[in-house]
């Protein structure tokens, strides 16, 4: 094994110990002494059987573990009597099943708890990205994680407790089996390892096909919540028959993978027994032809035989769940470490103020090595209402993206009060602005939850007065739910004009000092838009507003007018009318 695959195999378990280290310890006593009661209960069975028997404990010589049993029984101060041996059979029984049970139960705690770690540290990161990781990245891989993805790797844990459990009792079955017969044990334990190495290839094959299965399952993910945003244009062009030939793929590349796994499952659950049958056989053949020992050993020797045989069994079987869980581990793990990797330094720098004016000076920018800012330069002072104007693709979005701090000028320099916003704290920058996108994005959630963000701080009143303010109040009041009105996926139950507005108010809500509109008015009516624009002119003067729009009603209500065509700015004159 190279260092690299020592570290795929041993790491993700590791993992889950360092995690909980007690809980961890405790379960693997209590795997142990379930073990072990287990153990004692198949001993005191060949006193129990001597006595069944030879009806006399006395007539005959003592074994080892008969010994040892008779030994419990003078500590407890009891007879070695039938009802005795039984009574400590069921105690012991009764004392694994419940340690057994207790550690069980832990380890699926266990992996709950870790489950809900991993999907934590997964949204933190994910929440906390820059945003040009996320246009690297398919959301279907971030949808497959957080649900499938993050379950199967906590595998890893459940199958590693099933694997320790199981090698505590080959272990103590073993020993056991050694105090009667050390050639009859060792002959067993070479027939279950056979067993293992004939069937080792489809357990590979499992670890390989689970590896692949998460990387199409994210890809299937990602094309249907494509399909599904863009639905209304896909069926309005009769793309339905294209888009399901395309995810049909998806679902069959996936469907081959799983087959594998589930062969190399069915094959190692069904393939050991009769392979375990006929070693079993063979060696009870062996040991009833040439064993010298007592009856009731020999039935000791063929229970603890048979239970060996299904525990080598299960071993390989979880041992496979482990493997095949090593994928999805590494997967969660790659999505949380990369996102983290990508994490946005939001509060190192100097606190944002704005009472001055936000300059540009000689601002470039070039998304790989096409510049679409060309040494812009603008300034814009506190209060001001700009418009800019401009071709799509003119880089108008991309210039707002600055001041965001979204990227950053390959050359030149942007400045508020005087300080570079290079210095300036992300997140007290954004706190200062409220952005209203071009393309507003809303849950499936009510109207009250999409403006503020389930926010329950906010009052109604507080919520209502922003509705008002982005002139989205009366579509609300007319919906019978109001407030709860539910949007759809997507905001599908609501208009083009009627989602911007709620954008809008989103902005409003959040009171700020600059206001950096994109295109907020494109889907609007005469009327709506009118609205609108004395919202934002009964903001003039407080609040500064940069707004994209080509609407020259807009452009009119502005202070100041600037066109931005292939990355060049230039003001325009215009006269207000
Ligand atoms: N993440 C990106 N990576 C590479 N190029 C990009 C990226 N985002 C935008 N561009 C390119 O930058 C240019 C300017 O885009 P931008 O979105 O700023 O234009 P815009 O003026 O807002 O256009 P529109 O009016 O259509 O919204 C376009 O040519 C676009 O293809
Ligand atoms: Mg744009």
């Amino acid at each position: 094994m190279s260092s690299s695959e020592l570290k795929n195999t041993f790491y993700p378990i590791y993992y889950f110990l360092k995690k909980y280290p007690k809980r961890s310890a405790i379960t693997v006593l209590a795997l142990l002494f379930s073990g072990l009661a287990e153990v004692v209960s198949f001993a005191a069975m060949i006193p129990l059987l001597g006595l069944a028997i030879f009806q006399d404990t006395e007539q005959r010589e003592l074994g080892l573990l008969e010994t040892g049993i008779s030994k419990i029984f003078d500590i407890i101060e009891l007879d070695m009597t039938m009802g005795g041996i039984l009574t400590l059979i069921v105690l012991m029984m009764g004392l694994k099943s419940f340690l057994s049970y207790y550690a069980m139960k832990e380890v699926g705690y266990i992996c709950t708890d870790v489950e809900v770690d991993f999907r934590k540290r997964m949204v933190n990161s994910l929440l906390y990205a820059d945003w040009r990781y996320y246009l690297n990245n398919q959301t279907g891989d971030f949808s497959t994680a957080i649900s499938t993805q993050v379950q199967a790797a906590c595998n890893v844990f459940r199958a590693t407790g099933l694997v320790l459990a199981g090698l505590i009792q080959v272990g103590l079955f073993s020993t056991m089996s050694l105090t009667i017969s050390i050639p009859i044990t060792i002959g067993g334990i070479l027939l279950g390892l056979t067993v293992m190495l004939f069937l080792r290839n489809f357990v590979t094959l499992a670890r390989v096909s689970a590896k692949t299965l998460a990387k199409h399952e994210g890809t299937l993910l990602s094309t249907l919540i494509d399909c599904l945003r863009g639905i209304k244009s896909n069926k309005a062009m009769s793309m339905q028959g294209r888009l399901q030939k395309y995810l049909e793929q998806d679902i069959e590349r996936l469907a081959v993978m799983r087959k594998r796994i589930i062969l190399s499952s069915a094959v190692l659950k069904n393939f050991q027994e009769p392979v375990q049958v006929v070693g079993i056989a063979a060696a009870l053949y062996a040991l009833t032809s040439y064993w010298k020992g007592g009856v009731d050993e020999l039935l000791v020797l063929i229970l603890l035989f048979y239970r060996s045989g299904q525990r080598l069994g299960n071993l390989q079987i979880y041992y496979q769940q482990i493997v095949s869980a090593f994928a999805p581990f590494w997967f969660v793990s790659n999505i949380i470490s990369g996102a983290e990797k990508e994490r946005e330094d939001l509060n190192s720098g100097l606190v944002a103020s704005l009472n001055g004016s936000i300059i540009f000076d000689k601002v470039s920018f070039a998304y790989d090595s096409k510049y679409v800012l060309n040494q812009v330069d603008l300034e814009i002072k506190i209060g001001d209402f700009i418009t800019i104007v401009g071709p799509s693709g003119g880089g108008k979005t991309t210039l707002t993206d600055m001041l965001l701090r979204f990227n950053e000028p390959s050359a030149g320099s942007i400045t508020i009060d005087g300080t570079n916003i290079n210095n300036l704290s992300k997140s007290s920058l954004r706190g200062l602005i409220g952005y209203v996108p071009q393309e507003t994005v809303l849950f499936y959630d009510t109207i009250r939850n999409n403006v503020t963000f389930g926010d329950p701080q906010i009052t109604d009143t507080e919520l209502k007065e922003a509705l008002r303010r982005a002139g989205a109040i009366s579509f609300v009041n007319q919906f019978p739910d109001g407030l709860n009105f539910i949007v759809g996926e997507h905001g599908g139950r609501l208009s083009g004009g009627q989602k911007q507005r709620l954008g809008l108010a989103r902005a409003l809500l959040h009171t700020p000092k600059l206001l950096l509109l994109d295109e907020p008015t494109s889907a609007l009516d005469k009327t709506s838009e009118n609205d609108i624009l004395n919202t934002l002119k009964g903001l003039r003067g407080t609040v500064t507003i940069i707004a994209i729009s080509h609407q020259q009603t807009f452009a009119n209500a502005s202070d100041k007018k600037y066109i931005l065509e292939n990355g060049n700015l230039s003001k325009l004159e215009f006269s207000k009318n």
